[in-house]
């Protein structure tokens, strides 16, 4: 496992026993929404079918938004201390996703897939909500809520369009 504590002074009011656990979960979300933008990514690429317009550039739009979210995440896991792993390194040791097929192309099979990534990647994070509340990190707990919220509708989106595809 990697440190994730850097040695550098913070003087951030949570409890030096808080931080560990926030900051593991942190990296734990971080690498997995990492990992759910390149998999976004190689649906955008690859994905072949009668809707690749418009699926095409929503894909695109679900990237930047992961990226944009995983920042966030990231400069969290640094605010409060720690190191943020986004190394590729680290994606492969940390992230909760299933390895991506790199075979998958056909429509149909790329959404069922997708939305069963985008829903264990919303599982863990409405799961990591208690985790940091528990030690007493509202703070954290506000953005997984947030991030909570957003990946649903994606999930949605993903559900509506897994219904024509
Ligand atoms: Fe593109």
């Amino acid at each position: 496992m990697l440190t994730l504590l850097s040695a550098t002074r913070n003087s951030h009011s949570l409890s030096p026993e808080a931080k560990p656990v926030v900051i593991d979960s942190l990296n734990k979300v971080l690498a997995t929404l990492l990992d759910l933008k390149l998999q976004v990514q190689q649906a955008h690429w690859n994905l072949k079918g009668p809707h690749f317009m418009p699926l095409h550039p929503l894909f695109d739009t679900f990237a930047s938004e992961l990226e944009i979210q995983a920042d966030e995440v990231a400069e969290r896991a640094v605010a409060l201390g720690g190191i943020a792993g986004g190394t590729a390194q680290s994606i492969v040791e940390v992230s909760q996703l299933e390895v991506w097929d790199k075979a998958l192309q056909k429509q149909s099979v790329i959404m069922a897939y997708l939305v069963t990534q985008y829903a264990d990647v919303a599982a863990l994070v409405r799961n990591s909500i208690a985790t940091v509340a528990e030690v007493g990190d509202e703070g954290t707990a506000d953005l997984y809520t947030g991030l909570s919220r957003a990946l649903d509708k994606n999930l949605w989106f993903l559900e509506a369009h897994e219904a024509m595809a």
